[in-house]
């Protein structure tokens, strides 16, 4: 009974309960092995037992009496140190082939790992030929040689502490809002509006042989979303504050470094505002939680980009995290861009738009953190900001957050709640029908409200310090792109 109690329990993942459970199992059961993830092993949690660890080979060191390998199971940067007679070299152990290593835990002669894995038996489980293998044991590759891999990449350590590093990001912005009183909504990924008004859509159709072309599938023209925005502010209506995070859709035809036509965004909107205060307050607090967060959690992971792939990077996001960050209206960035003796190549007049080198030179200018910029002209965003009605100048109460070395992270607005005013603007682009469920929130209990947009890939790229949005995320789209 106790054979077959072990037995189940170990082929499942162990718990500390469990495990303790199958430490006095193995009293009576002796060769039972545990199973154990490879971030276990290396925490010594159980010197002494007779484990077995699963996981591709990063190194193989054949040694006249002994063999070392080392063994990673992505539970961690850290790979296991496996020590074995030579007696078990294998041919087939080579760098990128999968194993299955059974033996004891023992603490480590050597100060660089504090345990080891004298194995007893290794199992190749899947064999991998390092000539046609594209990664090589001992070069360190570059993101953009890596990049031509991307059903490889995520073997390599760098790409692997990245999808950690992601993952956990996206559990601390969760936690953010739960600990502050937000309600996850669904959005839907399919609808029928164009939130920006930018035109930038994928449209939505069947196909087969037995679909008829001159119909549509829903009883109007669908698209994939462009922001979960209008969702949500039916949602607040009811729930006062709501976050949305989920796969968004660009048809841009943009090969640049921090545009994809299919990335993250994570939404938020906050009913009974006052000002534009009660946003930027929302998207620095989840900012700062999310990067101390995410410093404190994937330590090894985030130092081995701040040191071996984007160096120096370290002291940008500290200092990031040291300052409030500062708050200046779009007119005054036009004054300080045409005060500059940078020359630029797009133009930088009252009513320009500012392009990703005008952000770069303003973040630098406000010291080189992140900065919000507020009061955009009123004809350059959509039909959802509110007016500032504000003269000579027409502005809208917009804000944009800029950091550096992306530009804009996030964009958000306050919400024209007037229905009257929100009208005549539905009304001067021919959209009132369209939007005639939009008015109906203005009519039916309207407060004031607002909300931001952040691009979580431009995000990772911020605090990481990488280039090119493709790096940041498992399997990028854009135009061009070939599809996995
Ligand atoms: O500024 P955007 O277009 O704002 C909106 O969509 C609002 N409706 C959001 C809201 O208020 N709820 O997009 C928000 C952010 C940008 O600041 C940028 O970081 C990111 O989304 N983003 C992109 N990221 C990667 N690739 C693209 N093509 C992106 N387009 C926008
Ligand atoms: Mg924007």
């Amino acid at each position: 009974m106790f054979v077959a109690a072990a037995k189940a329990l170990s082929s499942a993942t162990t718990t500390s309960v469990s495990r303790g459970i199958l430490l006095g199992i193995r009293h009576y059961c002796k060769r039972t092995p545990v199973k154990l993830r490879v971030s276990e092993a290396v925490s010594g949690a159980e010197l002494g037992a007779n484990v077995k660890v699963q996981g591709w080979v990063r190194s193989v060191r054949p040694q006249k009496a002994n063999l070392f390998l080392h063994v990673n199971d992505g539970s961690s940067l850290q790979s296991l140190q496996v020590v074995a007679s030579s007696e078990l070299t294998d041919p087939l152990l080579t760098f990128g082939s999968a194993v299955e290593v059974t033996g004891t835990l023992k603490k480590s002669p050597h100060h660089k790992q504090p345990v080891e894995l004298e194995a007893e038996q290794i199992h190749v489980v899947g064999e991998c030929n390092p000539l046609d293998f594209p990664f090589k044991i001992k070069d360190r590759h570059s993101l953009e040689y890596i990049r031509q891999f991307p059903h490889l990449r995520c073997r390599t350590n760098a790409f692997s502490s990245l999808l950690r590093i992601r993952s956990e990001a996206t559990t601390a912005i969760h936690s953010y809002f739960k600990e502050n009183g937000f309600v996850q909504i669904h959005t839907p990924v399919i609808t029928s509006n164009d939130c920006e008004g930018a035109g930038e859509l994928f449209q939505v159709e069947p196909s087969g042989p037995d679909i008829n072309e001159d119909e549509n599938f829903f009883s109007v023209p669908a698209f994939l979303t462009v922001s979960g925005q209008l969702h949500l502010e039916i949602m607040s209506g009811a729930f006062s504050r709501v976050y949305t995070f989920g796969p968004t859709f660009r048809a841009e035809n943009s090969q640049s470094r921090r545009h994809l036509a299919e990335f993250h965004m994570v939404e938020a909107e906050v009913s009974f505002t006052q000002s534009l205060e009660d946003l930027t307050k929302v998207m620095e607090d989840m900012f700062r939680s999310a990067t101390e967060h995410v410093l404190a959690h994937c330590v090894e992971d985030v130092d081995l980009f701040h040191k071996h792939v984007t160096p120096g990077h370290r002291d940008t996001v500290e200092s990031m995290l040291k300052k409030r960050f500062p708050v200046i209206t779009y007119s005054e960035a036009i004054d300080i861009l045409n005060r500059s003796s940078q020359k630029f190549a797009f133009p930088t007049d009252w009513g320009c738009d500012l392009q990703t080198e005008h952000e770069k030179y303003l973040v630098k200018h406000c010291g080189n953190i992140p900065v919000f910029v507020t009061d955009y002209p009123y004809d350059l965003k959509p039909f959802y900001a509110r007016d500032n009605q504000d003269h000579p100048e027409h502005t809208a109460a917009a804000v944009d957050l800029l950091v550096p070395g992306v530009g804009e992270l996030c964009g958000g607005s306050l919400r024209e709640e007037r229905l009257d005013l929100l009208r005549a603007r539905l009304q001067e682009a021919g959209l009132e029908d369209t939007y005639s469920w939009y008015l109906d929130l203005r009519r039916f209990g309207s407060v004031p409200h607002g909300g931001f947009g952040l691009g979580f890939e431009r995000y990772l790229q911020c605090i990481l310090g990488v280039d090119n949005i493709k790096d940041v995320i498992p399997f990028p789209r854009f135009s061009h792109s070939c599809l996995l």
